[in-house]
């Protein structure tokens, strides 16, 4: 059977290796698995105590409109109900939009280590992806990614993926920097930019944007939100469209009715007004970071400050001989050569114990593994 190239040549995503599958392989009892930005504080209590409440209706389909779910969004996010909608996680509507919007041969436009769901679903639609080159401070560089999109026309790029903080990188672009990227690229007809702000609840940079705003001034920006992090809904899946009438519109007629399970609606609902779980989570996080910097720092590790619940680092050695040793000792990290990092690894912030044990064990690895280029005995 014929199968185009792109998909022939779909280099899938590789989720963080799963706790139990290191259990195994390594014999091991306990294991800290610092690798998917997960929430280290769990689910909402709030979110678990709905969900349990709704096991007795799990024999009954789930609502395909969202009716409630879309009241409650739209109230607390004050986003007019025509002009949201919900995914299976936000990498459906990430999937969903390229398929939607590209046809193949088309394109759309991202950065170099942007997240890598955009490139899976861009080619699972026979779509080609450009990309710019970081900034030198691992920034997405938008003046770049502008320039690209109008010395391109031949490659109708429909698709414009911005991810604000982004993953793995933990930088952000500036809301002045937007600005002046969507004096060019906005409200064009024949483009949509998409910013995934997946990570925006655990933002200290005080000149970071809300994409909302944007949203709310130029035609052609969709935003996408997730339950997975802050609210530490991941393995329920749900993930937010923020997007121009007509592109909800076109959206809910392609996904699947069924997309956000009963559980899940109610979750969310409930998640949303956890205020006490959401200010935890963000210290949880913040202190975490604080803390990596300053072990990193004295582990003469460089490092890029982050607005994400992770870090990168640069392990100065092969980050895949580094993940190894760092497994063998119980820490899941995740490696990131698949984003040109091949020395450095991310690590997400964890509880405090398990912050302490990934620093631990990295002190001891990177005393068995000689920087690069330097033998055992410098
Ligand atoms: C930048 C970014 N966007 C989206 C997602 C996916 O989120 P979801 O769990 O909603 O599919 C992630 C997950 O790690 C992410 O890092």
């Amino acid at each position: 059977m014929k199968i185009s190239k792109e998909i022939l040549n779909l280099v899938p995503y590789k989720p963080g290796k799963p706790i139990s599958e290191t259990q195994r392989e390594y014999g091991l009892s306990q294991v800290f698995k610092l690798a998917s930005n997960e929430n280290p504080l769990g689910s909402s209590p709030m979110a678990l105590k709905a969900i349990t409440a709704q096991l007795k209706e799990l024999h009954y389909y789930p609502d395909p409109t969202h009716y409630e779910l879309l009241e409650k969004v739209s109230s607390v996010w004050g986003i007019p109900k025509s002009q949201l909608s919900f995914g299976n996680g936000s990498d459906e509507i990430i999937d969903l939009l390229c398929r939607i919007y590209c046809e193949p041969g088309d394109a759309i436009l991202t950065s170099e280590a942007a997240f890598a769901a955009y490139e899976v679903s861009a080619h699972a639609s026979r779509t080609q992806v450009k990309k710019t080159l970081l900034t030198n401070d691992y920034k997405m560089d938008l003046p770049a990614m502008a320039k690209y999109f109008f010395e391109h026309p031949e490659e109708k790029i429909r698709l414009i993926f911005i991810a604000n903080p982004n993953n793995p990188t933990g930088t952000y672009v500036s809301k002045d920097e937007v600005e002046s990227f969507l004096q060019q690229v906005g409200n064009r007809d024949d483009v949509l930019v998409v910013f995934d702000e997946a990570y925006t609840e655990f933002v200290r940079a005080k000149d970071c944007p809300n994409a909302f705003d944007f949203f709310r001034r130029y035609k052609n920006v969709c935003v996408l939100r997730t339950f997975s992090k802050i609210f530490g809904l991941a393995g329920i899946r749900v993930g937010a469209l923020v997007a121009p009438t007509e592109v909800i519109e076109i959206f809910n007629r392609v996904r699947k009715p069924f997309n956000v399970n009963n559980l899940a609606q109610v979750a969310v609902i409930a998640a949303l007004q956890d205020h006490e779980f959401i200010a935890a989570s963000q210290q949880v996080t913040w202190k975490g970071l604080d803390y990596f910097y300053q072990e990193l720092t004295k582990l003469q590790l460089p490092f890029i400050e982050s607005q994400g619940n992770f870090v990168l680092f640069d392990t100065l050695r092969d980050a895949l001989k580094v993940d190894q040793a760092l497994l063998r000792r119980g820490i899941i990290l995740r490696p990131v050569k698949n984003y040109g990092f091949p020395r450095h690894l991310r690590m997400s912030v964890g509880l405090e114990n398990e912050n302490k044990a990934a620093i631990a064990a990295l002190r001891e690895v990177l005393k068995e593994i000689p920087i690069d280029g330097k033998s055992n005995n410098n």
